[in-house]
């Protein structure tokens, strides 16, 4: 059975876009792999945050990820921090890795830019990536394809100390998530559907109301032409809500184009709000239900035994090729 690992910065409001474009996967690889699944406080202290916001965050992300499906009895769930092999063995590859690979990190000039002096762990994140990866023995990595240059800087580190040392790392392999389902804004469908938007309307948080859902939806953008056809150059909105659309029901675009040839905007957007809350109320029931629980809180515990398990076997035999300790 292969190892996966994944990690997910325990950021609040986790939209559609997340949902569709890489949480819905991590449901449908716990089937058949080995499943990992970390909630990554550490890499969110790279910037400064509120303790009691990043307490709750983290205990929302973890409700959301039971709430949709990951199941205890099927991965592991467990809090970065919760294990301290991560910061040890991070420390490790800091000491193999240089400071011109990771200053060519296009992660670190994008969220160092606006910083007037950048922490010193905003430099070093990916490094902590690595070490979380390669702490698991992991042959999978689902991520974003945004986060292939972190692989690829994890793989070039796993592959030196090999070299140096003798085989101590599994060398791993990102798998990027399908682009088909980009989720654009719903103000403006030529940008990506992002956490960070100061617009609430432009996306679909897990959690919002039904009446939240409703608007956002009934007020997104879309065109004057008035006809419901998939044409993501020309009619940017209306292929968004297309997507949206096929992504909850599980119906092709183009058998929705065939229902609605003859139907307006306003009644395709009644529909897809219905279609998007029949999805979301139940794991928004279901999270509820969690997250207050001692279930989540053993859940967390158990994960974090578990990887507590891997982790001191790996920080052995990597202590041990290295030289260090007794
Ligand atoms: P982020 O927290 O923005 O890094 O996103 C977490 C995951 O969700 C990544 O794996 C992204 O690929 C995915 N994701 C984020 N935004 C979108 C979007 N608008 N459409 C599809 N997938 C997305
Ligand atoms: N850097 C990743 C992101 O921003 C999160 C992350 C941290 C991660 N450690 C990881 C992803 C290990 C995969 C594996 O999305």
């Amino acid at each position: 059975m292969k190892r996966v690992f994944s990690g997910v910065q325990p950021t609040g409001n986790i939209h559609i876009g997340n949902y569709l474009g890489a949480l819905k996967q991590f449901v449908e690889l716990q089937e058949d792999g080995d499943c990992i699944y970390c909630i990554v406080d550490m890499h969110s202290i790279t910037l400064p945050q509120d303790p009691k916001e990043l307490k709750t965050s983290i205990l929302d992300v973890a409700a959301l990820y039971m709430a949709i499906g990951l199941d205890p009895n099927k991965c592991t769930i467990f809090i970065q921090s919760d294990v301290s092999g991560h910061a040890e063995l991070a420390w490790i590859l800091m000491c193999n890795s240089y400071t011109g690979e990771l200053s060519r990190m296009t992660q670190f000039k994008q969220k160092s830019k606006d910083e007037a002096s950048a922490p010193a762990g905003l430099f070093t994140y990916p490094v902590l990536m690595a070490a979380d990866i390669l702490l698991y023995d992991t042959d999978i990595v689902p991520v974003g394809n945004d986060q292939k240059q972190h692989i690829e800087l994890t793989r070039d580190i796993a592959q030196r100390i090999n070299n140096t040392y003798g085989e101590t790392f599994v060398v791993p392999d990102g798998r990027f998530l399908k682009e088909g389902a980009r989720i654009m804004a719903l103000d403006d469908p030529t940008v990506k559907m992002s956490k960070s938007s100061k617009n609430i309307h432009s996306r679909i948080s897990l959690l919002d109301s039904p009446n939240k859902i409703k608007k956002s939806i009934m007020r997104s953008t879309t065109d004057s032409e008035g006809s419901i056809r998939f044409d993501a150059s020309e009619k940017p909105g209306i292929s968004n809500l297309l997507t949206i659309y096929s992504a909850f029901s599980g119906r092709r675009i183009e058998d929705l184009e065939t229902e609605y040839s003859s139907a307006g905007y306003g009644a395709f957007k009644k529909d897809l709000v219905d279609v998007v809350c029949e999805e979301l109320l139940p794991i928004q029931e279901r999270f509820h239900e969690i997250r207050p629980s001692q279930e989540l809180l053993n859940a967390l515990k158990d994960g974090a035994e578990r990887a507590e398990n891997i982790a001191e076997k790996t920080m052995k035999r990597v202590k041990m090729r290295f030289g260090l300790g007794l």
